[in-house]
């Protein structure tokens, strides 16, 4: 769009299923980005509402209620709060966070589906659907598994196998079952409302192809989905979760969520013009976090409707036909608003070179990262920008994010800023000193500094936030380049009035660190301002040298970042291997059991406890231990296969269950008198069977 004809922009960042709370990948994958993009608008005086809000309708919701043994509501509630805090504290300045179980989301979906059923748009179709008899009601693909009829898994879900990817359909199933009841479910018929998607083929086409800008993994994507032809696809659900369909015969169904949600951000802009337009602070307002900045008169018709206004999507990518064939296809249907003119959607954030799982636990949640790394959102909000999927998958790894800290915000960026205003404070009494002669030198210095706001700008209008910050720390670069090549420190004891213009240089460079690098981490941009003693400037002044004016006095430096120490993240690693070993157990199989005996065959088994007293490795075996054991009836020699799991140091002193009239046999030339009794996990770990408390050697295990 021509940057000229803009007039307002409405950014929307994709609303989160409130089923958990939100991850390191949503952050660098939609949050981030869109939060900097915003921020960057605001500093250069464009006019931009920022939306987003909780997903609360479908199957997500009503699936982890069931799991959680509660009502959907109480979901919603419980994740819309932990979500909302989330984003606030990590300054993503939404001017509202919504929720589409709001009243003003439900009037709002249910007038649009209305509008499209009363002019026609939709088909009515009669399918064959999946239904529990005895729960009495009809199964969403996600309530049903059974077998995969790709790979053979037996518990695939009715959309998709999370064995080997395939998406399916529920009716694809072997052996269908649904989860509710467990019992296999029956075909019955049942009346859905489509939307004809082929018949908006040739405008999406047409609205794509005039979007070749679009990031190419966006472009692509609808191209594919274009080309394979566009099929009716049904805006109702058999679901008793969600926005109820306000038409005749619809008892039972609610709206489909990826038609709700989409309508979300509208249904979010109108609450934020609603409460501008009351004037008067409604409580409502702290629960969907409207900030004062959104509480500005007008109408949010001018934000959908107007075509000088730039519509924004910012989502991942699993959201991408969802935002650009679907949700187009229904405001087309509808008419009279605008389509977005960008969707920047990014890959995913792989975390230690595996897939992030929600179920798994795999993830580095952002509420326990703000415990447990506080005040620290902004070195997050570094590396996860400085390392974001922008053009294809990427790795987050906690050495990375130490590195990063430690060796850029920390060794570049705090350190350059400390150094001037340390100095300031030493040899000016923290005021700005004059700016005296300028030499080649700092001419150039200058020059380069002046180029780097438009540089960034480009950057941030392209949707390259990597690279934009990474030309951001080149400024701080500069700066350290330019303290390293002065020597200020050096040559105050010769040339004062030369100190006194290398470090008003270096303050003006500062000045405008604040202002480039507000977009990005907004807490050090605070304390930066807080540092400089003064409100900030916006970003049509990055790059000048009379940002701070001689004279001007400095508040006491204080610490940007600090190293963050091994243990730190050594503690994050432990954490992720935890719950690696918390899902093999989770999902270990036991083996089947054995063929029953009879108590007297249990009963010849002499098992008794007794205590290693010597360990020592069998010569030229890998997994032998020859164990010397107290048994309280005498001291005895056990080979046992336990040395990759155990060093002789280690199980000398254990107490053990061991099974004393196996016959002895020859193992290596030893002679094994006994069994000592291990648990083995299913990856094949063991552990000693042995008393919950010490017990006397030779006492009777039965
Ligand atoms: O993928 C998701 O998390 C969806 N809840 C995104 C919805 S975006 C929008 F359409 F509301
Ligand atoms: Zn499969």
């Amino acid at each position: 769009m021509d940057n000229s004809k803009i007039k307002r922009y409405t950014v929307t960042a994709a609303l989160p299923y409130t089923n958990g709370p939100v991850h390191i990948g949503h952050l660098a994958g939609v949050y981030l980005p869109a939060d900097t993009y915003v921020r960057y608008l605001r500093s250069n005086h464009r006019d931009v509402k920022f939306i987003c809000g909780s997903d609360e309708n479908g199957v997500p919701i009503t699936l982890k209620a069931k799991k959680e043994g509660t009502t959907p509501q109480a979901v919603v509630d419980k994740y819309h709060k932990i979500i909302g805090d989330s984003f606030k504290e990590f300054g993503v300045s939404f001017d509202i966070y919504h929720r589409t179980s709001s009243p003003m989301h439900h009037q709002t979906a249910s007038d649009f589906f209305e509008t499209l059923y009363e002019k026609g748009v939709f088909t009515e179709e009669i399918t064959e659907q999946y239904y529990d008899e005895s729960a009495k009601t009809f199964l969403a693909d996600r309530y049903i598994t059974g077998t995969c009829p790709k790979c053979g898994f037996e518990n695939a879900y009715g959309d998709q196998c999370e064995n080997c990817g395939s998406t399916l359909n529920a009716t694809d199933l072997i052996n269908p079952k649904s989860t509710l009841s467990g019992e296999p479910p029956v075909r019955k018929e049942t009346k859905n409302w489509f939307l004809p998607l082929e018949q908006y083929e040739e405008r999406l086409r047409a609205y794509i192809e005039s979007h070749k800008e679009w990031k190419p993994n966006v472009y692509g994507q609808c191209q594919s989905w274009l080309n394979a032809g566009l099929q009716p696809r049904a805006m109702t659900r058999d679901l008793d979760w969600g926005v109820r369909v306000p038409v005749k015969d619809a008892e039972g169904k609610v709206l489909y969520v990826w038609f709700d949600a989409p309508i979300g951000y509208i249904s979010a802009t109108k609450e934020l013009f609603e409460y501008a337009r009351l004037d008067v602070w409604n409580p409502k307002a702290e629960e969907y976090y409207i900030t004062e900045n959104g509480m500005e008169k007008g109408s949010w018709e001018e934000y959908w409707k107007d075509d000088a206004t730039k519509l924004v999507h910012f989502i991942g990518k699993d959201n991408i036909v969802f935002h650009c064939i679907i949700f187009p296809a229904m405001l087309m249907a509808h008419g009279g608003y605008i389509l977005a003119d960008n969707v920047p959607a990014n890959e995913f954030l792989n975390l230690e070179g595996q897939k992030i799982s929600t179920s798994k636990n795999w993830a580095v949640w952002l509420n326990e990262y703000l415990v447990e790394f506080k005040d620290k959102q902004d070195v997050l909000r570094y590396v996860l920008t400085a390392t974001a999927p922008e053009t294809k998958d990427n790795d987050f790894t906690w050495k990375d994010f130490q590195a990063r800290n430690n060796n850029e915000l920390v060794a570049v960026f705090g350190n350059f800023v400390n150094r001037v205003v340390v100095l300031t404070h030493k040899y000016f009494g923290g005021k700005v000193p004059m700016l005296m002669e300028v030499t080649e030198q700092d001419q150039q210095v200058i020059d380069e500094l002046a180029l780097f706001p438009g540089k960034i700008s480009a950057s941030i209008e392209n949707y390259r936030f990597r690279e934009a910050l990474t030309e951001v720390m080149n400024v701080a670069r500069l700066g350290n380049k330019y303290l390293a090549d002065t020597e200020p420190w050096k040559v105050i004891k010769t040339d004062e009035d030369r100190v006194r213009t290398i470090l008003n240089i270096g303050l003006q460079i500062i000045a405008t660190l604040e202002i480039l690098i507000e977009p990005f981490l907004p807490f050090t941009a605070d304390k930066l301002m807080k540092m400089l003693n003064y409100g900030g400037h916006q970003w049509e002044d990055a790059g000048k040298m009379n940002l701070l004016v001689r004279g001007h006095q400095l508040n006491e430096p204080v610490l940007l970042f600090e190293k963050i120490e091994d243990a730190e993240v050594q503690a994050q690693i432990d954490k992720l291997n935890q719950s690696k070993i918390d899902n093999t157990l989770a999902n270990a199989v036991a083996a089947p059991a054995k063929e029953n005996i009879d108590f007297d065959q249990f009963s010849a088994m002499d098992i008794r406890v007794a205590t290693i007293i010597a360990a020592e490795k069998v010569e030229k075996t890998k997994k032998l231990l020859k164990l010397t054991l107290d048994t309280g009836l005498d001291q005895r020699t056990v080979v046992s296969g336990i040395a990759e799991f155990f060093t002789p140091e280690q199980v000398i002193g254990q107490q053990v269950s061991v099974l004393v009239n196996l016959a002895p046999r020859e193992i290596k030339g030893i002679l094994s008198q006994g069994m000592i009794l291990m648990s083995e996990n299913s990856d094949g770990k063991l552990t000693f069977v042995a008393p919950v408390q010490n017990h006397v050697n030779g006492s009777v295990i039965r």
